[in-house]
């Protein structure tokens, strides 16, 4: 089968390696660390990764010809272009626009989820600060404040501070922060617990969820300084057993699928719940509407079922396998360049890729990186790299990924030396137990 993976990441890179096993792959556009873009390329450049049976275009995914389409990003999901390429009775894994609402709006998600009953945060929705600032004294402490509109995982500010978070939904809603996307905000009650990330696969009416993961959303140690799209994850998650990610299922996830249909919605593509288990158990932060990243970068290395069978049969609305996974961990490290999240600088040299790639265990994902006229690997964005490694345990699989991460570096980079670092450290107490 010939597959069309849209978008540009790591989470795309993550997904074509793990399609390529049994799939011809072509990537829209994908990043030269997928693949080389031309022969002269791939002679020219180091390319320490890359797959076999992977290619890339330039094309817009709507010229490519494949057998099924996999749109990786939010944001051509939201613009619909699930929607297009199914009216040219293309097999497509991705909701339409109508279903993507759900990450496109957070107040239209908040509203499903009310009229579902999926137990989440307390919030209201506001396009006027007063009211907005009202409702903060409303509820207790911790407060959060969150942008409409997409933000690229940016436009969520949780605060111990009513006032900062006054001047937030200010900032937001006068388009100062966050252009149109904060025009709107949602204010809700903070929830506290360990997070959790569970992707699950919906053909419209069925599901299947995968290997739970968990992400690190805030940029520095110790979960410290603003959010970013994700610097780091594990999988599996010790906390979240068999039975939890059932109890996920039946009261968050059936009820949601079934409110869309009630809507008219049918959903074909991932339902990425983002979770916080609270003390009295797991709540909705919120919906996504595609694979998250970097949580796919450590899932689908776990993943021993055949990811095009999967994505083609709920594509085209029976999905019967069930994902396994194997019993192995794998961690990833996210590098980042210089000044990332605010403004990320690009155009720094990468070093030691060819090295970190041979290391037992290690794949190093491509998310925002591009080729310098000597052929050269160079910084092209806020995330660059997704550094994973599989093991025996958690610490093994963290242990690899940070030997790898030790080789890489460039003028600037950041990197996060926490994850999975808790968890970890809880299996080495258990083993000693
Ligand atoms: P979201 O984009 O809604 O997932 O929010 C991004 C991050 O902000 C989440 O992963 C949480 O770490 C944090 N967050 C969002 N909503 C809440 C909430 N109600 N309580 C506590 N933390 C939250
Ligand atoms: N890792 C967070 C996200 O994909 O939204």
């Amino acid at each position: 089968m010939r597959v069309c993976v849209v978008g540009s990441g790591g989470r795309e890179h993550a997904l074509a390696l793990s399609l390529a096993r049994t799939a011809e792959v072509v990537v829209a556009p994908g990043n030269p660390g997928m693949a080389p873009r031309t022969a002269a390329a791939a002679e020219s450049a180091h390319f320490a990764l890359g797959g076999s049976g992977i290619t890339l275009t330039d094309d817009p995914p709507e010229d490519v010809d494949a057998e099924l389409f996999v749109i990786g990003p939010e944001q051509p999901l939201v613009d619909g272009l699930a929607d297009r390429l199914r009216a040219e009775r293309r097999l497509v894994f991705g909701p339409g626009a109508d279903g993507a609402r759900l990450e496109g709006s957070k107040a239209f998600m908040k509203a499903v989820l009310a009229e579902a009953g999926v137990p989440t945060a307390r919030y209201g929705a506001f396009d006027e600060v007063k009211e907005a600032q009202a409702f903060l004294h409303e509820l207790p402490g911790p407060w959060v404040v969150k942008t409409d509109g997409l933000a690229a995982g940016k436009g969520v500010l949780v605060t111990d501070s009513v006032a900062e978070a006054e001047a937030d939904i200010a900032a937001k809603l006068s388009g100062e922060s966050f252009g149109d996307a904060g025009r709107r905000v949602v204010v809700e009650e903070g929830l506290v617990g360990p997070e959790c990330s569970l992707l699950v696969l919906c053909d419209g009416t069925r599901i299947a969820a995968l290997a739970p993961a968990q992400d690190f959303k805030r940029v520095g140690e110790g979960d410290e300084g603003p959010n970013t799209g994700g610097m780091g994850a594990y999988s599996p998650v010790p906390l979240v057993e068999d039975r939890l990610v059932d109890r996920v299922l039946d009261q968050a996830v059936e009820p949601l699928v079934g409110a869309l249909r009630r809507r008219g919605i049918d959903y074909r593509g991932v339902l990425y719940a983002g979770l916080i288990l609270t003390a009295e158990g797991p709540r909705v932060l919120e919906y996504n509407v595609r694979f998250g990243d970097p949580e796919t970068q450590v899932v689908l290395p776990r993943l021993t079922e055949d990811l095009t069978g999967l994505l083609a049969e709920a594509a085209a609305g029976r999905l019967r396998t069930e994902p396994r996974f194997s019993p192995d961990a794998s961690a990833c490290v996210v590098l980042a360049s210089e000044g990332y999240p605010a403004a990320p600088r690009t155009g720094d040299r990468i070093d030691g890729l060819d090295e970190a790639a041979t290391l037992e265990g290690v794949t190093v994902f491509h998310a925002g990186t591009a080729l310098d006229a000597e052929g050269c690997f160079v910084t092209a964005g806020g995330r660059v790299l997704g550094v994973s490694a599989t093991g025996r345990t958690i610490a093994e699989a963290r242990r690899r990924a940070y030997g790898a991460v030790e080789r890489i570096g460039w003028e600037g980079m950041h990197f996060r030396t926490d994850i999975a670092a808790a968890a970890a450290a809880a299996e080495r107490s258990e083993g000693a137990a």
